[in-house]
């Protein structure tokens, strides 16, 4: 007997081996045996929503070559955590030092472009947007487009979409909110709707990072926080040399806090604080 045998669902050793496989086969992200009950809570979810009576039923719908239902499995096990500003200290540097040296570089081409890989619910790509803002005062004479890309089509709608429950921005500093978050009201209230200064930066686009990019770059600096974590090195590597590919030379590329490109790629310099920049 195992710890799923008298839950509401039977999960099998043999049903969590095909969860991990049709995940790290779709999407890259490794699933350790430790995320069992994360992965059994999720699917859950799908299976009383769906009425199927167990994982096993569950798995051969997902299986199906014209499977419906693959995205909502896929979606049920991306893990979105997120936040506007978070680790804030990337978006001074933005400010501080990349802008004015993209300032510097371009002035008779005006022209950023930026991608935010693993975007999620948006709030990474429009706290870039505040900060450019915030940098250019005459972003209007600039052409910035900024790239924000997820596997996970749910978190993609609720970033187009740019409306965000109110504590969402609890720990932003009053002049931000003011500038950049219009209230809601009535069926509205307790929600905050993005600033369309910011929302016209961005294009939200669906892009599984295991799949073929049809982008081109080159991107001036790209994001890509707290995604490859859930990667093994082998496909770290091969995503950094990627990234390497579509960054212009001496661009910046912004890893999460515990992600680091030691000992996976040489192309990158370490700058510190998990900020890199190509050197070939
Ligand atoms: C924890 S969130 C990170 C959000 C944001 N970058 C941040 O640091 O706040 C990770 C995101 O990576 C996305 N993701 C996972 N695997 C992916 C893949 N193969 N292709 C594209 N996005 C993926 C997930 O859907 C999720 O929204």
């Amino acid at each position: 007997m195992n710890e799923f045998d008298d839950k509401e669902f039977t999960l099998t050793d043999k049903d969590f081996e095909q969860i991990r496989s049709f995940v790290k086969q779709h999407t890259g992200i490794t699933l350790s045996e430790a995320k069992k009950t994360m992965v059994y809570g999720r699917l859950s979810r799908r299976l009383r929503k769906l009425r199927i009576p167990s994982f096993k039923e569950y798995l051969a719908i997902v299986a199906r070559d014209d499977s419906d239902e693959l995205v909502n499995f896929i979606n049920a096990i991306t893990t979105n955590l997120t936040s506007f500003f978070r680790e804030e200290h990337h978006f001074d540097y933005l400010k501080n030092t990349i802008i004015p040296q993209l300032r510097l570089k371009k002035n008779s081409d005006q022209k950023i472009r930026i991608w935010s890989a693993g975007c999620s619910t948006g709030e990474e790509p429009y706290s870039i947007a505040i900060a450019l803002h915030e940098s250019l005062p005459d972003i209007e004479e600039w052409d910035i487009k900024i790239l924000a890309t997820d596997l996970d089509t749910n978190v993609l709608a609720h970033g187009e979409n740019g409306i965000y429950d109110i504590e969402r921005i609890s720990a932003l500093s009053p002049e931000r909110k003011q500038a950049w978050f219009l209230k809601g009201r009535g069926a509205q209230q307790g929600s905050v709707k993005i600033d369309s200064r910011l929302r016209n930066l961005i294009t939200f686009k669906q892009l599984n990072l295991m799949q073929q990019w049809p982008m081109k770059g080159p991107f001036d600096f790209m994001f890509c926080r707290n995604v490859v974590i859930y990667f093994d090195k082998d496909t770290q590597k091969i995503l950094y040399n990627k990234y390497a590919n579509l960054i212009v030379d001496d661009g910046c590329l912004f890893l999460g806090h515990s992600e680091s490109m030691y000992k996976v790629c040489d192309r990158f310099a370490s700058l510190g604080h998990t900020i890199y920049k190509k050197i070939c």
